[in-house]
């Protein structure tokens, strides 16, 4: 980012745009939530010219000061306590929050700011329930404030190029996709339990990182909306007290309430079919690569971050073609998420990461839940709103 001195305005740059951000007014945040990625929100907002953090609240009392003093929020105000989200929002004048609760507060922390009239940077996975996604949806439609949420990869330059891959249209009609990523020994623990237990995360690797694979392949493909779902749930190494010897917390098999694997069949409209898995530990190295299979072309997601590869056919030849590493981009997916999020903010909308596609995010990480508890397919059922 570069300064223009004269004419109060800085230029946010890279390959694909060149924008010009103006500083006369500044937005003001309010972060809910001053755990871990309210780190990450906290160092991305401070790279902003045109936003000011003013208050910060947590449950945890004193928790809100600590992260005040660690990262140096001058000036801003601290709430903490049950209600902490609820007297910021009531005392301060601001414009927008970024939620980073654990996931079963999204819902109330996400539905309370939008009614006291401010649009929402929401942490992923959007909630927990169908029901929650709901009540979200409903509340930005009643309010006319909107909500982002939080998938930062849709700022990786590998990931925009796939996108604009799939949207040339060389891969013809879609029909399959495989997604998922797995983790050899990745269960969440290292500051607490907020995302192995029920009361506190309502889902585990499934919400947590299964919703960042989904994305992944459905915002490439445009969201279709899922229709029917068969999924599994499970936690054999979450329950093991051996798996927590290192770092030595053999309780925490006792306290996990998530599952630590899951995997499922959807059908989409348009007739495609998504294939997934995910795991936070598996006896494998890989889940594979993400594969997005055409009726002209099929692209391969190396699950390694390596370069995205085409395979087709010219004339009777099978041809494959790595395609090039796309640039880097002078901005990292995190800040370029919350800079897209503010220019949101100063326009009115619409939302950058909008609900509008990750209610189908959430009704098939729901719908998978709900499958398994049921032992059956079933049928996914999205209200309009
Ligand atoms: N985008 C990313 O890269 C990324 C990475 C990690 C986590 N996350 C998401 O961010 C969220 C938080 O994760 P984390 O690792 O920071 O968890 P964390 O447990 O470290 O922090 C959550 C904080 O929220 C506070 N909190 C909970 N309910 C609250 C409420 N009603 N009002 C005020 N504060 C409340 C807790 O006291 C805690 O301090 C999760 O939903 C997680 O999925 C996103």
């Amino acid at each position: 980012m570069a300064a223009n001195k004269d004419s109060n305005l800085y230029k946010f740059e890279s390959n694909q745009e060149v924008k010009e951000i103006d500083v006369s007014k500044k937005v003001r945040v309010g972060i809910i939530g001053t755990g871990w990625i309210a780190e990450s929100h906290i160092a991305g907002y401070k790279k902003q010219p045109d936003v000011e953090v003013v208050a910060l609240a947590d449950l945890i009392p004193g928790k809100a000061e600590k992260f005040k003093a660690t990262h140096g929020v001058d000036g801003a105000t601290c709430y903490e306590g049950e209600n902490a989200h609820l007297k910021m929002i009531e005392a301060e004048k601001l414009d927008a929050v970024s939620v980073c609760t654990y996931n079963r507060a999204h819902t109330v922390c996400t539905i309370d700011a939008l009614k006291h009239g401010l649009d929402v940077m929401l942490e992923k996975p959007m909630c927990v329930t169908m029901e929650e996604a709901v009540a979200i949806r409903k509340a930005e439609k009643e309010t006319g404030k909107f909500v982002s949420v939080g998938f930062q990869p849709r700022y990786d330059a590998r990931l925009m190029q796939l996108k604009e891959i799939v949207n040339s249209g060389v891969l013809g009609k879609i029909y399959y996709i495989q997604t998922g990523a797995g983790r050899r020994h990745g269960i969440p623990t290292p500051f607490g339990t907020t995302f192995i237990e029920d009361k506190t995360a309502g889902l585990g690797a499934l919400a947590d990182i299964g919703c960042y694979s989904l994305d992944l392949v459905l915002s490439a493909i445009g969201y279709p909306k899922p229709l029917t779902v068969s999924g599994h749930r499970c936690d054999y190494f979450g329950k093991k007290s051996s798996y927590y010897k290192n770092p030595d917390h053999p309780e925490y098999a006792d306290l996990f309430s998530v599952d630590d694997f899951a995997s499922a069949y959807i059908r989409m409209e348009d007739d495609i079919i998504l294939d997934f898995r995910i795991a936070w530990a598996m006896h494998m190295d890989t889940m594979g690569d993400h594969i997005i299979l055409g009726t002209e072309a099929g692209i391969r997601i190396p699950a390694d971050g390596s370069e995205l590869i085409v395979y087709s056919d010219m004339g009777n030849n099978r041809v494959k073609t790595v395609v090039p590493k796309a640039p880097d981009l002078p901005y990292t997916p995190f800040e370029g998420k919350l800079r897209a999020f503010i220019d949101a903010v100063k326009t009115g909308g619409p939302a950058p990461i909008p609900t509008s596609e990750i209610i189908y995010n959430q009704a098939i990480i729901s719908g998978i839940a709900e499958s398994c508890k049921q032992g059956k397919e079933i049928v996914i059922d999205i209200p309009e709103i």
